[in-house]
């Protein structure tokens, strides 16, 4: 979701501002995601990186995450919305991490659609941590080095048990992935729209998704 202080700079307005115009096209891209026939969405809402942005943006991002966790709980949970969070927590304000787990719970038993929010996250920092994981493993003996195989790495690593991404988007035209699902999207479409996050209108992401469903994918094999 790149772009937002960008998009509050060419306006005037505090990067703040940029970030909470963000917010709301989060909301529209949740509520539309299960029409289009997409079940898993993740969202990359603050990197491990984003902790050097001075303190008042770090600051007006927790609010943001605080305030939208709270007010949004309700409908996601009618909604039949079911919210994970993948990222390292205990960097987190511990109010944050008892909201992250509410809503996680909150929401557990519903499926019409998966929501990944990756907060502090930052895919070497994932690796790093599965990896320990496995070590931690192999040291007590309930894994043996020739036993780890790309199922178990998948396994240890915050998205365990979830479907690797078929199509990523990162707006603003930035044309990076910032750490974002490294081994997870080995086999990935990107796709990098110009636009910034904040006027990532429902209508683009529509034709986005319209023309991914188009497109073949081989993964290494040949077309049959
Ligand atoms: C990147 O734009 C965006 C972020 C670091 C924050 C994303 C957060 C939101 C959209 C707010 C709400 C999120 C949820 C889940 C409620 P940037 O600031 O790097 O933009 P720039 O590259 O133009 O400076």
């Amino acid at each position: 979701m790149d772009g937002n202080g960008r998009w509050a700079t060419r306006r005037g307005l505090p990067r703040l501002a940029g970030h909470k115009a963000g917010a709301e096209r989060v909301r529209d891209v949740v509520e539309l995601t299960p029409s289009l026939g997409v079940e898993y969405l993740t969202l990359f809402a603050f990197s491990t990186e984003n902790w050097m942005r001075s303190r008042g943006e770090v600051n007006g991002l927790m609010m943001l995450f605080k305030h939208y966790m709270k007010s949004e709980a309700a409908t996601l949970v009618r909604n039949g919305v079911r919210v994970r969070f993948i990222g390292e927590r205990s960097r987190l304000e511990p109010d944050i991490q008892r909201q992250m787990q509410g809503l996680e719970e909150q929401t557990s038993n519903n499926s019409k659609l998966h929501l990944t929010l990756a907060l502090n996250y930052g895919g070497r920092d994932e690796i790093t941590r599965a990896m320990k994981r496995i070590a931690a493993k192999v040291k007590t003996g309930e894994i043996m080095p020739d036993d780890i195989t790309q199922d178990v790495v998948s396994a240890h690593l915050d998205t365990a048990g979830l479907p690797d991404p078929d199509l990523i988007i990162r707006t603003s035209g930035e044309l990076r992935t910032s750490g974002f699902l490294p081994w997870q999207s080995a086999y990935a479409e990107y796709v990098f729209p110009e636009t910034l996050w904040p006027d990532f209108v429902p209508g683009e992401y529509v034709d986005i998704i319209n023309s991914f469903g188009t497109r073949e994918r081989r993964f290494g094999a040949v077309a049959g």
